[in-house]
């Protein structure tokens, strides 16, 4: 690796290998102050959560500005999905950013599907416009991260990064005041913690979906970053918002497959209906089955509910066939190569008949908190894509935005890192207590899946928090550190869902439906952290 320093050359410790981890590493490698980067992530390059992203990643570009669109209706429906609890600027900053990094993006050679010589773009749930570029047809955030692993590859075959696969973070290190690196443990010196120098540490470790029984993430998404700046003493918020998708194929009758069904497919028009063959999405919203997502997951939770009572068999099912009937017979496979694949091999014929969906968890809209740079509350700890949280999402996450985030925040992150002052967060002092006996995986999900779902109670939250309390974990090994990670962010989110006694956005306490005036964003932070996020800490008015 290249050794030289120039002014403003930071060492630079970016974790994860998502769509934020891997743009924000090789943007800062490319950076003219020539960083020294290394990117360490706990897999192979390829195992992130952006790989499974299908849908696709929202724009508005030059394009849509002349059919139509404009920045401005990107924004306003950024915030009523997130109902209004985003932060403004970040919403303004990310949809202004969008046609920028596309361009960047089409110049590295992601190649977006087109048609004819124009961009292809699809529609989405809770988007006034067609404005989703997809690539592959369904296959998005693979395509996407190819490229950016070919970049990467290439900088470190050039010597102007390191990377370290299958490396655990287990811990941030703490001098002075700031973050110092990192520890880790595994390849090339195998379980053996070994310390890795930084002037700056990013996370970019993605969410926590494996919280839940049914979810679309992959294994890795177990909260790791969330949990080593919650030990430092880093401020976190929005914790309680936690986005469902609706259409995961339901794993009972995919031989216990998670496969998520992207959303574009009811932009092409696919219907919901119930067991009795019951269109039900328009009893609940007026935009059907394109609401929000947080609309659709409840009201599929509802009528499930509701055909139960009636003795009917509580399933739902998303209905393709009407897009075959109307756009042909090939139009599915073509539009959709990997679901089409998927299903077809576990023996499905979706032409023809109605898939059966559940929803699952799927985007932790809280995180890290940050400000509009990456900066967290801890000096020399930034925090991009799903882990951290800027405010973009609010209480529900648009469609197909975060792609988009994990690329604008990643650039704005790099830019700062050489500069600027620490920022300070409103935060709540929280203690979270370790038990001593010991739970599996299967424990917590089935815990965090009954206690907060969908819908949320404050009696079922606190025996769940009581439970959490009691349970504890071994980080002997990577998997058991992941799980350690698991419950404290089991606990975070069941802390927070208690302490929000209202339904907005993606939380929904049935014994709190409506949202009492004035209700602000919640943010919290350990008051056993001796680090140096510690002083941050406050009462939140
Ligand atoms: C999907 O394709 O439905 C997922 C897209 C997203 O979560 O933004």
């Amino acid at each position: 690796m290249n050794t030289r320093r120039r002014t403003g050359s930071r060492r630079i410790v970016v974790v994860g290998s998502g769509i934020a981890g891997l743009y924000a590493a090789a943007l800062a490698a490319e950076d003219p102050d020539g960083h020294q980067v290394t990117l360490v992530t706990k897999g192979a390059l390829a195992q992130s959560n952006t790989w499974f992203a299908q849908g696709g990643i929202t724009a508005v570009t030059g394009q849509g500005e002349a059919a139509g669109d404009s920045v401005g209706a990107h924004v306003a429906d950024t915030l009523r999905a997130g109902a209004e609890m985003n932060d403004d600027d970040a919403v303004r900053l990310l949809c202004a950013a969008a046609g920028a990094e596309i361009d960047t993006l089409l110049r590295w050679g992601v190649p977006f599907d087109r048609k004819g010589t124009l961009l292809a773009l699809g529609l989405e749930g809770a988007h006034s416009a067609a404005r989703i570029l997809h690539a592959g047809g369904d296959r998005t955030g693979a395509a996407i991260a190819e490229v950016l692993i070919n970049r990467v590859m290439s900088l470190a075959g050039a010597g102007r990064m390191e990377l370290r696969e299958h490396s655990f973070v287990t811990r941030l290190l703490e001098s002075g005041g700031r973050i110092t690196g990192v520890e880790l443990f595994g390849a090339p010196d195998g379980d053996v913690r070994t310390q890795l120098p930084a002037d700056v540490v990013v996370l970019a470790t993605g969410g926590a979906g494996q919280l839940y029984e049914a979810t679309t993430n992959p294994d890795t998404a177990t909260g790791d970053g969330v949990a080593l700046a919650w030990a430092a003493g880093a401020v976190l918020t929005d914790l309680e918002f936690i986005q469902f998708h609706p259409t995961l194929l339901d794993p009972a009758a995919a031989n216990g497959t998670a496969f998520m069904i992207s959303e574009a497919v009811r932009g092409e028009g696919a219907l919901l209906v119930d067991s009795t063959g019951h269109r039900f999405m328009p009893d609940y919203h007026p935009d059907a089955e394109l609401a929000p997502r947080d609309v659709v997951s409840r009201a599929i939770c509802r009528q499930r509910l509701l055909l139960g009572s009636r003795g009917e068999a509580p399933d739902v099912y998303l209905d393709a066939t009407g897009i075959s009937r109307v756009k042909g017979p090939d139009f599915l496979a073509r539009r959709f190569p990997t679901i089409h694949h998927t299903v077809t091999a576990l023996g499905l014929d979706w032409n023809t008949q109605p898939l059966p969906v559940v929803p699952a968890s799927h985007y932790w809209m809280g995180g890290i908190r940050t400000d509009l740079d990456g900066r967290t509350s801890v000096p020399g700890l930034f925090a991009v894509g799903e882990a951290a949280c800027a405010g973009v999402h609010g209480a529900n996450r648009l469609a197909s935005n975060s792609l988009l985030e994990g690329l604008v925040f990643a650039r704005r992150a790099v830019r700062a890192l050489a500069a600027g002052k620490t920022p300070v967060f409103e935060a709540l002092p929280l203690e979270l207590s370790e038990g001593t006996t010991h739970c599996t995986r299967a424990d917590l999900q089935q815990l965090v899946s009954s206690a907060a779902g969908v819908a949320r109670d404050g009696a079922t939250l606190e025996l769940a928090a009581k439970q959490l309390g009691e349970w504890t974990v071994e980080p002997a090994d990577q998997a058991g550190a992941e799980d350690a990670n698991l419950l404290a962010t089991a606990r975070l989110v069941v802390a927070a869902a208690r302490a929000r006694e209202n339904s907005v956005g993606a939380h929904y306490r049935t014994d709190f439906e409506a949202r009492p005036a004035g209700s602000g964003r919640l943010s919290f932070v350990n008051s056993r952290a001796g680090g140096p996020g510690n002083s941050a800490s406050q009462e939140q008015p």
